[in-house]
């Protein structure tokens, strides 16, 4: 049975969802029609993947009901810092082929962020975003953007991955009742933790892929989990982790692995 995390504005959001980063419009077109065939419900893309057309128009052909899938966008910095605000949310909406976002999120916290977020505020409660949130905030960005906010970010979408965990800002997250969900769950493109001893060790032991291994860690953790694949059977096998459960010895040897090593971008020092 898939599992949802119930977001502070009590949307509901399934845990897993398919990521789509690197993928081209093509590619993302056929990941997401598999992804949905699988079973999945939640697909997470951004304006600057340039493949928000391609999972429109599979969610669009798959004939499953709109309101099933939880659809995550983003906002670019380029449009932040230009305030074209509404006019990217607007383009977003028509390559998405929808009528309203289930979660947008301000893809990485560039100067003019608190202006965004006062725009996002409005398209909220007009109804055309079901959840507004925040992604590679770190404490201090959730700090400055809390001087301003009348509405507390859904989640944060974070990096965190076996080597990189970003242990204490998910806690501080969690203990600031925003759920976190984790890009580059697996490691990224070069994904090093799959073929990591301790995880192959323990794929062996429960007789599962070292992704599944490392996706089920992720939601033993409380985060949402989005792992990208543009393979059939990668998206399949992906997905088959809610019928295991990993002991809490072997989440603590997952934890121990972490060597805070990142493999994108740390938002401090992000190039914008
Ligand atoms: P591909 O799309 O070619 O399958 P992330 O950590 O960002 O989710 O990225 C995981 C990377 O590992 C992607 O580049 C993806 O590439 C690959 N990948 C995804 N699922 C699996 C899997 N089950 N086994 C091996 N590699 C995977």
């Amino acid at each position: 049975m898939q599992t949802t995390i119930t977001l502070n504005n009590e949307i509901k959001i399934p845990q897993v969802g398919l990521g789509v980063f690197r993928a081209t419009d093509s590619e993302a077109q056929t990941a997401v029609t598999w992804a949905l065939e699988t079973g999945y419900r939640h697909i997470d893309t951004a304006k600057i993947y340039g493949n928000e057309a391609g999972v429109g128009r599979a969610i669009a052909d798959s004939r499953i009901p709109r309101e099933e899938i939880f659809i995550t966008t983003k906002l670019w910095t380029e449009d932040i810092r230009q305030k074209h605000v509404k006019a990217a949310f607007e383009k977003s909406l028509t390559a998405l082929h929808t009528n309203y976002i289930n979660l947008y999120l301000i893809h990485w916290p560039a100067a003019g962020f608190a202006d965004a977020w006062q725009v996002m505020e409005e398209l909220y409660q007009q109804g055309k975003i079901r959840a507004i949130g925040v992604s590679n905030f770190h404490t201090h960005h959730l700090e400055e953007l809390a001087k301003v906010q009348t509405i507390k970010p859904a989640v944060n979408q974070i990096e965190s991955h076996p080597y990189f965990s970003n242990q204490k800002l998910i806690e501080d997250c969690q203990t600031a009742g925003i759920p976190i969900e984790v890009w580059s769950p697996l490691g990224g493109k070069a994904a090093m933790p799959l073929v990591d001893p301790v995880i192959v060790a323990l794929a062996e032991k429960y007789q599962r892929t070292p992704a599944q291994i490392i996706i089920r860690w992720h939601m033993q953790r409380g985060v949402i989990v989005l792992p990208k694949s543009v393979h059939r059977e990668r998206i399949i096998s992906n997905f088959n982790v809610f019928d295991f459960q990993l002991t809490p010895e072997d989440m603590q040897s997952i934890n121990a692995l972490n060597r805070n090593q990142r493999v994108g971008s740390d938002p401090d020092h992000f190039d914008f």
